[in-house]
């Protein structure tokens, strides 16, 4: 709370508030949600300093600064994570590895989402994609689709990625604990009986004793490029850069992937969905294309088997996903610490300050995007493409050295999601109106967003 600035600079300190001593202004951020920053940068700009989660911020918004902190990894800035989120995935784990730790780690993770690897775990993701828009169709009540797109992306998370056989009840149980892990890994970092912190590591404990009892059950196919998960693809490799994973690291390394992968794909499915009923011209292009492609056959989806390279080819569903990554990015933004005094427009960023920043806000008030506000898919079409303007003002996937490295298996996730809603689902709102959006800890609505599924006839 304490922090200074550098008196060696001549630059001002940015402005802002650093709130209350210890919490700072963590409250007014959790009750304000996405209001929070805009009404601070309104107030003092687009670089402002505050004070959440237990430390001094500097919140960075708009493509020029966001660009100067992402490439000042290593030289300006470095990762740097609240200490809730640092302590609870583990010093194994990629967002607390830094320098040549963490591009080895990378390295080895990379074939995990290598064009191979998907288009091997693409049937498998099709296949829990289908089994749970069945299940959503023969509900009677309508779904609450936030809330059971976690599942799916957890079941994703679980099976596809990691091939873990548990039964129905045990991943009910996961499921449950992973919650609770993902709700306190950004909390106050107070270790006492009944805090969010306390609650986030014995959440971590018994997800990391589940997961070693599922790893040392699993058959491990190793040999040859036939992959059966993201798993075995870790392994081998590991093994190919010399390097044999402790069980500790794999417990880490594969509770960040499901962490990774849980709250962010289930927030834009969710916004994914919305839109859909939001926008059912946009919906109804989407079926000309599948039926332009072959995909779509008398109202049903071609029951051959999905290539990769066709789900690549289909460019208007390559619109739709980014335009909903755009204006629904379900990450706000990344944590780094300066490493040394930096300038960002015109102020100083201190030694030893945190540095938050944004993608949403930086999205949201972006001048490349024409009608900032609007849902419009064609925006990305080769004929517009608005982001071309400059990389980081589009940036989902954060961007730098540690640019989302799960970016295409989500892209995969949710175009495969789209087809089949465009393809075999039928489905309409269940309430009258929409829903309001918090963006805490990820963009989703309040209600969760209720919808009635009916499939097809
Ligand atoms: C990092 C967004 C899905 C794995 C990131 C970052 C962003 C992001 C913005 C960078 C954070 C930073 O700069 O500090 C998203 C979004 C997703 C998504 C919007 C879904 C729509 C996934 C999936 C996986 C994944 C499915 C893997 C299963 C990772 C990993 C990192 C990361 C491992 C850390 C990279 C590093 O530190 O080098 N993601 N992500 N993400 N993401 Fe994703």
């Amino acid at each position: 709370w304490t922090a200074t600035r550098d008196k060696s600079c001549k630059l001002p300190m940015p402005k802002g508030s650093m709130g209350f001593p210890i919490i700072g202004e963590t409250c007014h951020w959790f009750f304000q949600g996405a209001g929070f920053h805009a009404s601070r940068r309104q107030k003092y700009g687009n670089v402002f300093k505050t004070h959440l989660l237990g430390r001094p911020l500097i919140r960075v918004t708009g493509a020029e600064h966001v660009r100067k902190v992402l490439m000042g990894e290593h030289s300006l800035v470095t990762v740097d994570w609240p200490q809730s989120t640092s302590t609870l995935l583990g010093p194994n784990s990629l967002a607390n590895s830094i320098g040549d730790i963490h591009r080895k780690r990378r390295k080895i993770f990379a074939k995990v989402f290598s064009h191979e690897a998907l288009e091997s775990y693409l049937p498998k993701i099709q296949q829990v994609i289908q089994e749970t828009l069945r299940v959503w169709s023969s509900n009677p009540d309508p779904i609450n689709v936030y809330r059971e797109s976690q599942r799916l992306s957890f079941h994703m998370a679980v099976r596809v990625l990691l091939g873990f056989r548990v039964s129905e009840e045990e991943m009910h149980c996961l499921f449950h604990t992973f919650q609770d892990f993902v709700e306190n890994v950004f909390s106050l970092p107070i270790d006492l009986p009944f805090s969010g912190y306390r609650k986030g590591i014995r959440a971590r404990d018994s997800l990391q004793k589940s997961i070693e009892k599922a790893i040392r059950e699993k058959p491990l196919h190793t040999q040859g490029k036939d992959y059966t998960d993201a798993l075995d693809v870790l392994l081998e490799s590991a093994k190919e850069n010399n390097t044999e994973l402790t069980m500790q690291e794999l417990k880490e390394s594969t509770i960040e992937l499901i962490f990774a992968a849980f709250a962010t794909t289930a927030s834009a499915s969710t916004s994914l969905i919305m839109q859909l009923l939001r926008h059912p011209a946009v919906l109804e292009k989407l079926r000309e294309e599948l039926r332009s492609c072959g995909l779509l056959h008398d109202g049903c989806l071609c029951q051959g088997e999905l290539r990769l390279d066709s789900i690549i080819s289909l460019k208007y569903l390559d619109c739709v996903i980014k335009e909903v990554l755009r204006l629904f990015a379900p990450v706000s933004g990344g944590y780094r610490i300066a490493t040394q005094t930096f300038e960002l427009d015109g102020v100083q960023v201190p030694k030893g300050w945190s540095v938050m920043y944004s993608i949403r806000d930086t999205h949201d008030t972006s001048a490349v995007f024409k009608d900032v506000e609007a849902f419009d898919p064609d925006r990305f079409s080769p004929e517009r493409s608005e982001d071309r303007e400059g990389r980081f003002h589009y940036l989902p996937f954060g961007g730098g050295v540690r640019s989302c490295l799960g970016k295409q298996l989500a892209t995969l996730f949710l175009k495969l999601l789209a087809v089949e809603l465009a393809g075999g689902s039928r489905f309409e709102l269940a309430t009258r109106t929409f829903p309001r959006l918090i963006s805490v800890p990820v963009v989703h609505p309040t209600d969760g967003l209720r919808v009635k599924f009916f499939g097809l006839d």
